[in-house]
Protein backbone atom coordinates (compact mmCIF):
# COMPACT_ATOMS: atom_id res chain seq x y z
CA UNK A 1 0.00 0.00 0.00
CA UNK A 2 0.86 3.61 -0.58
CA UNK A 3 2.12 6.05 2.42
CA UNK A 4 -0.18 6.41 4.85
CA UNK A 5 -0.09 8.28 8.50
CA UNK A 6 -1.95 7.31 11.57
CA UNK A 7 -1.28 6.71 15.79
CA UNK A 8 -0.48 3.23 16.11
CA UNK A 9 -1.86 0.20 13.67
CA UNK A 10 -2.31 -1.84 16.48
CA UNK A 11 -5.65 -0.45 17.35
CA UNK A 12 -7.06 -1.68 14.20
CA UNK A 13 -8.19 -4.55 15.85
CA UNK A 14 -10.48 -2.57 18.21
CA UNK A 15 -11.79 -0.25 15.18
CA UNK A 16 -12.77 -3.10 13.15
CA UNK A 17 -15.52 -3.87 15.69
CA UNK A 18 -16.36 -0.08 16.11
CA UNK A 19 -16.77 0.16 12.24
CA UNK A 20 -19.02 -3.16 12.15
CA UNK A 21 -21.41 -2.02 15.14
CA UNK A 22 -21.51 1.36 12.79
CA UNK A 23 -22.65 -0.38 9.91
CA UNK A 24 -25.67 -2.05 11.53
CA UNK A 25 -27.53 1.14 11.70
CA UNK A 26 -26.52 2.04 8.45
CA UNK A 27 -29.11 0.11 6.13
CA UNK A 28 -29.34 2.54 3.31
CA UNK A 29 -25.90 2.87 2.73
CA UNK A 30 -24.97 -1.00 3.27
CA UNK A 31 -27.69 -1.28 -0.13
CA UNK A 32 -25.60 0.57 -1.93
CA UNK A 33 -22.44 -0.64 -1.11
CA UNK A 34 -24.04 -4.25 -2.75
CA UNK A 35 -25.07 -2.12 -6.04
CA UNK A 36 -21.68 -0.76 -5.86
CA UNK A 37 -19.72 -3.91 -5.81
CA UNK A 38 -21.25 -5.31 -8.61
CA UNK A 39 -21.49 -2.07 -11.03
CA UNK A 40 -18.41 -0.79 -10.24
CA UNK A 41 -19.27 3.20 -11.12
CA UNK A 42 -16.16 4.46 -9.59
CA UNK A 43 -13.92 1.90 -11.63
CA UNK A 44 -10.55 3.38 -12.12
CA UNK A 45 -11.18 7.06 -10.63
CA UNK A 46 -8.69 8.07 -7.65
CA UNK A 47 -10.72 9.82 -5.20
CA UNK A 48 -9.09 12.19 -2.05
CA UNK A 49 -11.79 12.43 0.64
CA UNK A 50 -11.29 14.83 3.64
CA UNK A 51 -13.68 13.95 6.29
CA UNK A 52 -13.79 13.59 10.12
CA UNK A 53 -12.33 9.85 10.41
CA UNK A 54 -14.48 8.30 12.16
CA UNK A 55 -16.72 4.70 12.27
CA UNK A 56 -19.67 6.11 9.64
CA UNK A 57 -17.21 7.89 7.51
CA UNK A 58 -15.11 4.28 7.63
CA UNK A 59 -18.57 2.73 6.01
CA UNK A 60 -18.38 5.62 3.58
CA UNK A 61 -14.59 5.11 2.03
CA UNK A 62 -15.25 0.96 2.07
CA UNK A 63 -18.13 1.63 -0.02
CA UNK A 64 -16.39 4.08 -2.63
CA UNK A 65 -13.78 1.53 -2.18
CA UNK A 66 -16.02 -1.14 -3.04
CA UNK A 67 -17.77 0.92 -5.99
CA UNK A 68 -13.90 1.13 -7.63
CA UNK A 69 -12.58 3.92 -6.23
CA UNK A 70 -9.07 4.28 -5.37
CA UNK A 71 -9.33 6.30 -2.14
CA UNK A 72 -7.61 8.07 0.51
CA UNK A 73 -8.46 9.49 3.21
CA UNK A 74 -7.88 13.16 5.63
CA UNK A 75 -8.76 14.29 8.02
CA UNK A 76 -11.27 17.35 8.29
CA UNK A 77 -10.26 18.85 11.81
CA UNK A 78 -7.34 18.03 13.82
CA UNK A 79 -9.62 16.89 16.99
CA UNK A 80 -12.00 14.47 15.14
CA UNK A 81 -10.37 11.32 14.37
CA UNK A 82 -10.84 7.96 16.09
CA UNK A 83 -7.48 6.95 16.16
CA UNK A 84 -8.64 3.19 16.10
CA UNK A 85 -10.63 3.69 12.97
CA UNK A 86 -7.86 4.99 10.70
CA UNK A 87 -5.62 1.82 11.92
CA UNK A 88 -8.41 -0.47 10.95
CA UNK A 89 -8.96 1.59 7.58
CA UNK A 90 -5.29 0.76 6.89
CA UNK A 91 -5.11 -2.79 7.73
CA UNK A 92 -8.00 -4.51 7.42
CA UNK A 93 -9.74 -2.29 4.26
CA UNK A 94 -6.41 -1.34 2.80
CA UNK A 95 -7.31 2.30 2.14
CA UNK A 96 -3.92 4.64 3.11
CA UNK A 97 -5.32 7.61 6.00
CA UNK A 98 -3.58 10.74 7.22
CA UNK A 99 -4.73 11.53 10.21
CA UNK A 100 -3.56 11.59 14.18
CA UNK A 101 -5.99 12.81 16.41
CA UNK A 102 -4.95 16.30 18.50
CA UNK A 103 -2.21 16.69 15.34
CA UNK A 104 -1.13 20.05 15.38
CA UNK A 105 -2.32 22.51 12.29
CA UNK A 106 1.12 22.22 10.69
CA UNK A 107 0.51 18.41 10.13
CA UNK A 108 -3.36 18.46 9.58
CA UNK A 109 -1.85 20.34 6.63
CA UNK A 110 0.95 18.33 5.79
CA UNK A 111 -1.61 15.53 5.82
CA UNK A 112 -4.09 16.81 3.25
CA UNK A 113 -1.68 17.90 0.98
CA UNK A 114 -0.70 13.86 1.00
CA UNK A 115 -4.15 13.41 -0.07
CA UNK A 116 -3.46 15.59 -2.56
CA UNK A 117 -0.22 14.04 -4.05
CA UNK A 118 -2.61 10.98 -5.10
CA UNK A 119 -4.00 13.34 -7.93
CA UNK A 120 -7.32 13.13 -7.77
CA UNK A 121 -9.96 12.68 -10.30
CA UNK A 122 -12.90 13.44 -7.43
CA UNK A 123 -12.83 15.24 -4.35
CA UNK A 124 -15.12 14.62 -0.97
CA UNK A 125 -14.69 17.61 1.40
CA UNK A 126 -15.91 18.57 5.11
CA UNK A 127 -15.81 22.00 5.14
CA UNK A 128 -13.87 22.89 1.91
CA UNK A 129 -10.00 22.83 2.97
CA UNK A 130 -9.17 20.23 0.18
CA UNK A 131 -11.11 22.31 -2.39
CA UNK A 132 -9.41 25.67 -0.52
CA UNK A 133 -5.83 23.85 -0.81
CA UNK A 134 -6.07 22.25 -4.76
CA UNK A 135 -7.05 26.11 -5.80
CA UNK A 136 -4.75 27.97 -3.51
CA UNK A 137 -1.84 25.87 -3.56
CA UNK A 138 -1.80 22.76 -5.50
CA UNK A 139 -3.36 24.26 -8.84
CA UNK A 140 -1.52 21.84 -11.42
CA UNK A 141 -3.70 19.11 -9.96
CA UNK A 142 -6.59 21.04 -11.27
CA UNK A 143 -6.73 19.65 -14.80
CA UNK A 144 -7.18 15.79 -13.56
CA UNK A 145 -10.56 16.89 -11.50
CA UNK A 146 -14.13 15.92 -12.75
CA UNK A 147 -15.95 17.18 -9.29
CA UNK A 148 -16.37 17.25 -6.01
CA UNK A 149 -19.08 16.79 -2.97
CA UNK A 150 -19.20 18.70 -0.55
CA UNK A 151 -20.81 17.50 2.85
CA UNK A 152 -21.50 21.08 5.12
CA UNK A 153 -23.06 23.63 5.74
CA UNK A 154 -19.39 25.69 6.27
CA UNK A 155 -18.08 24.08 3.13
CA UNK A 156 -21.16 25.06 0.97
CA UNK A 157 -20.93 28.56 2.06
CA UNK A 158 -16.87 28.60 0.88
CA UNK A 159 -17.87 27.05 -2.24
CA UNK A 160 -21.06 29.91 -3.10
CA UNK A 161 -18.47 32.59 -2.50
CA UNK A 162 -16.02 30.60 -4.70
CA UNK A 163 -18.57 30.14 -7.57
CA UNK A 164 -19.63 33.69 -7.21
CA UNK A 165 -16.33 34.89 -7.47
CA UNK A 166 -15.45 33.25 -10.51
CA UNK A 167 -12.98 31.01 -8.49
CA UNK A 168 -14.22 27.79 -8.70
CA UNK A 169 -12.60 25.17 -10.65
CA UNK A 170 -15.05 22.19 -10.70
CA UNK A 171 -18.35 21.41 -10.45
CA UNK A 172 -19.30 20.86 -6.94
CA UNK A 173 -22.09 18.50 -4.92
CA UNK A 174 -23.34 20.41 -2.55
CA UNK A 175 -24.28 17.21 0.03
CA UNK A 176 -25.64 19.51 2.67
CA UNK A 177 -28.33 20.96 0.95
CA UNK A 178 -30.09 17.24 0.06
CA UNK A 179 -33.37 17.30 2.74
CA UNK A 180 -31.99 13.69 3.70
CA UNK A 181 -29.30 15.43 4.68
CA UNK A 182 -29.65 18.93 6.60
CA UNK A 183 -32.88 17.72 8.01
CA UNK A 184 -31.04 14.80 9.85
CA UNK A 185 -28.13 15.27 10.27
CA UNK A 186 -27.92 19.19 11.42
CA UNK A 187 -30.81 18.85 13.04
CA UNK A 188 -30.64 15.18 15.46
CA UNK A 189 -27.60 14.40 14.81
CA UNK A 190 -25.84 17.68 16.34
CA UNK A 191 -28.63 18.03 18.42
CA UNK A 192 -27.73 14.86 20.04
CA UNK A 193 -24.03 14.39 19.76
CA UNK A 194 -23.03 18.03 21.21
CA UNK A 195 -25.32 16.78 24.74
CA UNK A 196 -23.25 13.89 23.94
CA UNK A 197 -20.01 15.73 23.93
CA UNK A 198 -20.49 18.22 26.47
CA UNK A 199 -21.85 15.73 28.95
CA UNK A 200 -18.51 13.12 28.22
CA UNK A 201 -16.26 15.94 28.39
CA UNK A 202 -18.07 17.75 31.72
CA UNK A 203 -19.86 14.76 33.29
CA UNK A 204 -22.66 17.80 34.00
CA UNK A 205 -26.23 17.73 34.93
CA UNK A 206 -28.11 19.94 32.47
CA UNK A 207 -31.45 19.87 33.87
CA UNK A 208 -31.98 23.34 35.43
CA UNK A 209 -29.04 24.70 33.89
CA UNK A 210 -29.32 28.09 31.46
CA UNK A 211 -27.63 26.80 28.18
CA UNK A 212 -26.91 29.76 25.61
CA UNK A 213 -27.43 28.39 21.93
CA UNK A 214 -25.85 30.73 19.51
CA UNK A 215 -27.23 30.43 16.07
CA UNK A 216 -30.85 28.71 15.66
CA UNK A 217 -30.26 27.26 11.92
CA UNK A 218 -30.99 23.36 11.78
CA UNK A 219 -27.90 22.76 14.19
CA UNK A 220 -29.16 25.36 16.72
CA UNK A 221 -32.53 24.10 16.25
CA UNK A 222 -31.55 20.72 17.28
CA UNK A 223 -29.16 21.55 20.25
CA UNK A 224 -32.12 23.64 21.62
CA UNK A 225 -34.81 21.10 21.05
CA UNK A 226 -32.67 17.83 22.98
CA UNK A 227 -31.21 20.79 25.56
CA UNK A 228 -34.73 21.58 26.64
CA UNK A 229 -35.75 17.89 26.53
CA UNK A 230 -33.23 17.69 29.19
CA UNK A 231 -34.06 19.94 31.51
CA UNK A 232 -32.11 23.14 30.90
CA UNK A 233 -33.59 26.66 30.43
CA UNK A 234 -32.45 27.54 26.75
CA UNK A 235 -31.57 31.02 25.71
CA UNK A 236 -31.59 31.59 21.67
CA UNK A 237 -29.14 34.45 20.08
CA UNK A 238 -29.38 35.36 16.28
CA UNK A 239 -28.10 38.01 14.33
CA UNK A 240 -31.12 37.01 11.24
CA UNK A 241 -35.04 37.97 12.15
CA UNK A 242 -36.36 35.10 10.55
CA UNK A 243 -35.05 32.29 12.94
CA UNK A 244 -35.03 34.77 15.75
CA UNK A 245 -38.66 34.60 15.51
CA UNK A 246 -38.92 31.32 14.95
CA UNK A 247 -37.24 30.35 18.20
CA UNK A 248 -39.19 32.88 19.91
CA UNK A 249 -41.97 30.92 18.61
CA UNK A 250 -40.22 27.61 19.74
CA UNK A 251 -40.40 28.58 23.18
CA UNK A 252 -37.09 29.97 24.05
CA UNK A 253 -35.76 33.42 25.08
CA UNK A 254 -34.07 34.94 22.65
CA UNK A 255 -31.65 38.21 23.50
CA UNK A 256 -28.25 39.84 22.38
CA UNK A 257 -25.17 37.70 23.53
CA UNK A 258 -23.94 40.54 25.37
CA UNK A 259 -27.36 39.88 27.56
CA UNK A 260 -26.95 36.01 27.79
CA UNK A 261 -23.57 36.36 28.20
CA UNK A 262 -24.40 37.40 31.78
CA UNK A 263 -26.91 34.75 32.95
CA UNK A 264 -25.98 31.31 30.62
CA UNK A 265 -23.89 28.39 32.64
CA UNK A 266 -23.29 26.83 29.29
CA UNK A 267 -22.66 28.28 25.99
CA UNK A 268 -22.61 26.42 22.67
CA UNK A 269 -21.95 28.01 19.31
CA UNK A 270 -23.17 27.01 15.99
CA UNK A 271 -23.06 30.15 13.73
CA UNK A 272 -20.49 29.53 11.51
CA UNK A 273 -18.91 32.96 11.97
CA UNK A 274 -16.24 34.64 13.69
CA UNK A 275 -16.04 35.69 17.46
CA UNK A 276 -19.91 34.76 18.54
CA UNK A 277 -18.20 34.69 22.00
CA UNK A 278 -15.73 37.78 22.10
CA UNK A 279 -13.84 40.15 25.09
CA UNK A 280 -16.69 41.35 26.17
CA UNK A 281 -18.70 38.60 26.61
CA UNK A 282 -16.18 36.91 28.55
CA UNK A 283 -15.93 39.97 30.70
CA UNK A 284 -19.68 39.50 32.43
CA UNK A 285 -19.58 35.71 32.78
CA UNK A 286 -20.44 33.91 35.82
CA UNK A 287 -18.50 32.45 37.91
CA UNK A 288 -17.69 28.51 36.45
CA UNK A 289 -18.84 29.12 32.99
CA UNK A 290 -18.75 26.39 30.05
CA UNK A 291 -17.68 27.85 26.89
CA UNK A 292 -18.01 25.23 23.78
CA UNK A 293 -18.12 25.14 19.66
CA UNK A 294 -19.97 22.56 17.34
CA UNK A 295 -19.55 25.00 14.42
CA UNK A 296 -16.94 23.56 11.54
CA UNK A 297 -13.86 26.24 13.02
CA UNK A 298 -12.46 26.96 15.85
CA UNK A 299 -13.22 30.24 14.97
CA UNK A 300 -16.68 31.03 16.87
CA UNK A 301 -14.99 31.66 20.58
CA UNK A 302 -12.50 34.41 20.75
CA UNK A 303 -10.28 32.15 22.18
CA UNK A 304 -6.80 34.45 22.08
CA UNK A 305 -9.41 37.14 23.76
CA UNK A 306 -10.31 34.53 26.64
CA UNK A 307 -5.87 33.97 26.92
CA UNK A 308 -5.45 37.28 27.30
CA UNK A 309 -8.05 38.17 30.22
CA UNK A 310 -6.70 35.30 31.87
CA UNK A 311 -3.85 35.17 34.43
CA UNK A 312 -3.61 31.49 34.10
CA UNK A 313 -4.98 28.34 32.75
CA UNK A 314 -5.01 24.29 33.74
CA UNK A 315 -6.60 21.30 32.24
CA UNK A 316 -8.96 20.26 34.81
CA UNK A 317 -9.85 16.96 32.60
CA UNK A 318 -9.58 15.87 29.19
CA UNK A 319 -11.08 18.80 27.13
CA UNK A 320 -11.55 20.89 29.66
CA UNK A 321 -9.74 23.72 30.06
CA UNK A 322 -9.83 26.02 32.85
CA UNK A 323 -9.08 29.50 32.71
CA UNK A 324 -8.97 31.95 35.78
CA UNK A 325 -9.39 35.21 35.17
CA UNK A 326 -7.79 38.55 36.48
CA UNK A 327 -10.70 38.42 39.07
CA UNK A 328 -10.75 34.97 40.37
CA UNK A 329 -13.45 34.40 37.78
CA UNK A 330 -13.00 30.67 36.11
CA UNK A 331 -14.25 29.88 32.34
CA UNK A 332 -14.06 26.32 31.15
CA UNK A 333 -13.05 26.14 27.35
CA UNK A 334 -14.06 22.50 25.90
CA UNK A 335 -12.53 20.93 23.33
CA UNK A 336 -10.07 23.66 22.25
CA UNK A 337 -13.24 25.09 21.04
CA UNK A 338 -12.84 22.76 17.80
CA UNK A 339 -16.43 20.89 17.08
CA UNK A 340 -17.32 19.43 20.41
CA UNK A 341 -19.37 16.68 19.36
CA UNK A 342 -16.43 14.86 17.43
CA UNK A 343 -13.38 16.18 19.83
CA UNK A 344 -14.95 14.56 23.29
CA UNK A 345 -17.70 12.49 21.72
CA UNK A 346 -18.08 10.09 18.40
CA UNK A 347 -20.06 12.96 16.78
CA UNK A 348 -23.10 11.80 14.98
CA UNK A 349 -25.09 8.54 15.62
CA UNK A 350 -24.31 6.35 12.49
CA UNK A 351 -28.24 5.77 11.78
CA UNK A 352 -28.11 9.99 10.55
CA UNK A 353 -24.71 9.86 8.98
CA UNK A 354 -26.28 6.66 7.00
CA UNK A 355 -28.78 9.40 5.51
CA UNK A 356 -25.33 11.72 4.85
CA UNK A 357 -22.95 9.37 3.37
CA UNK A 358 -25.92 7.66 1.02
CA UNK A 359 -26.09 11.52 -0.51
CA UNK A 360 -22.19 11.06 -1.13
CA UNK A 361 -22.27 8.09 -2.24
CA UNK A 362 -25.04 9.05 -4.98
CA UNK A 363 -23.42 12.28 -5.55
CA UNK A 364 -20.26 10.93 -6.46
CA UNK A 365 -21.73 8.41 -8.69
CA UNK A 366 -24.04 11.32 -10.04
CA UNK A 367 -20.82 13.28 -10.82
CA UNK A 368 -19.04 10.65 -12.56
CA UNK A 369 -21.97 10.13 -14.91
CA UNK A 370 -23.00 13.75 -15.43
CA UNK A 371 -19.67 15.60 -14.69
CA UNK A 372 -19.27 16.46 -18.82
CA UNK A 373 -23.13 18.75 -18.69
CA UNK A 374 -21.94 20.28 -15.46
CA UNK A 375 -20.08 23.85 -15.59
CA UNK A 376 -17.89 25.29 -12.51
CA UNK A 377 -20.58 25.83 -10.27
CA UNK A 378 -22.10 24.77 -7.08
CA UNK A 379 -25.11 22.17 -7.35
CA UNK A 380 -27.85 20.44 -5.14
CA UNK A 381 -28.06 16.58 -5.06
CA UNK A 382 -30.52 15.69 -7.39
CA UNK A 383 -34.41 15.64 -5.77
CA UNK A 384 -35.26 12.19 -7.11
CA UNK A 385 -31.90 10.69 -4.89
CA UNK A 386 -33.02 12.43 -2.28
CA UNK A 387 -36.11 10.98 -1.98
CA UNK A 388 -34.78 7.49 -2.99
CA UNK A 389 -32.45 7.71 0.08
CA UNK A 390 -35.96 8.73 2.53
CA UNK A 391 -37.74 5.64 0.76
CA UNK A 392 -34.91 3.87 1.55
CA UNK A 393 -34.47 4.45 5.09
CA UNK A 394 -37.97 4.12 5.96
CA UNK A 395 -38.39 0.73 4.67
CA UNK A 396 -35.25 -0.12 6.54
CA UNK A 397 -37.15 1.23 9.79
CA UNK A 398 -40.18 -0.94 8.56
CA UNK A 399 -42.74 2.22 8.40
CA UNK A 400 -44.96 2.30 5.20
CA UNK A 401 -47.02 4.77 3.87
CA UNK A 402 -49.84 6.10 1.93
CA UNK A 403 -49.79 6.61 -1.73
CA UNK A 404 -52.01 9.13 -3.33
CA UNK A 405 -55.19 7.67 -5.35
CA UNK A 406 -55.63 8.78 -9.42
CA UNK A 407 -58.40 10.62 -8.26
CA UNK A 408 -55.92 12.63 -5.57
CA UNK A 409 -52.99 13.29 -8.42
CA UNK A 410 -55.69 14.43 -10.92
CA UNK A 411 -56.70 17.22 -8.12
CA UNK A 412 -53.56 18.38 -7.27
CA UNK A 413 -52.67 18.98 -11.05
CA UNK A 414 -55.96 20.70 -11.62
CA UNK A 415 -56.88 24.34 -10.98
CA UNK A 416 -60.63 24.21 -11.79
CA UNK A 417 -61.94 22.78 -8.57
CA UNK A 418 -62.73 25.33 -5.76
CA UNK A 419 -65.22 25.31 -2.97
N1 LIG B 1 -19.87 14.81 11.25
C1 LIG B 1 -20.59 14.78 12.36
N2 LIG B 1 -20.65 13.54 12.87
C2 LIG B 1 -19.91 12.75 12.06
C3 LIG B 1 -19.60 11.37 12.07
N3 LIG B 1 -20.04 10.55 13.01
N4 LIG B 1 -18.82 10.91 11.07
C4 LIG B 1 -18.37 11.75 10.12
N5 LIG B 1 -18.64 13.04 10.05
C5 LIG B 1 -19.42 13.54 11.01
Amino acid sequence: MENYDVKDTKLAEGGRRKIEWAEREMPVLRLIRERFKKERPLQGLRLSACLHVTTETANLVHTLHEGGADIVLTASNPLSTQDEVAAALVTHFEIPVFAIKGESNVTYYKHLNAALDHKPHLTMDDGADLVGTLHKDRRDLLSNIIGGTEETTTGVIRLRAMAEDGALEFPVIAVNDAMTKHFFDNRYGTGQSTIDGIVRATNILLAGKTIVVAGYGWCGRGFALRAKGMGANVVVTEVDPLPALEAVMDGYRVMPMAEAAKIGDIFVTMTGDLNVIDQHHFEVMKDGAIVANSGHFNVEINIPALEALSVGKRLVRPFVEQFEMKDGRLIHLLGEGRLINLASAEGHPASVMDMSFANQALAAEYMVKNADKLENKVYSVPDAIDREIARIKLDAMAVAIDTLTEQQVKYLHSWQEGT
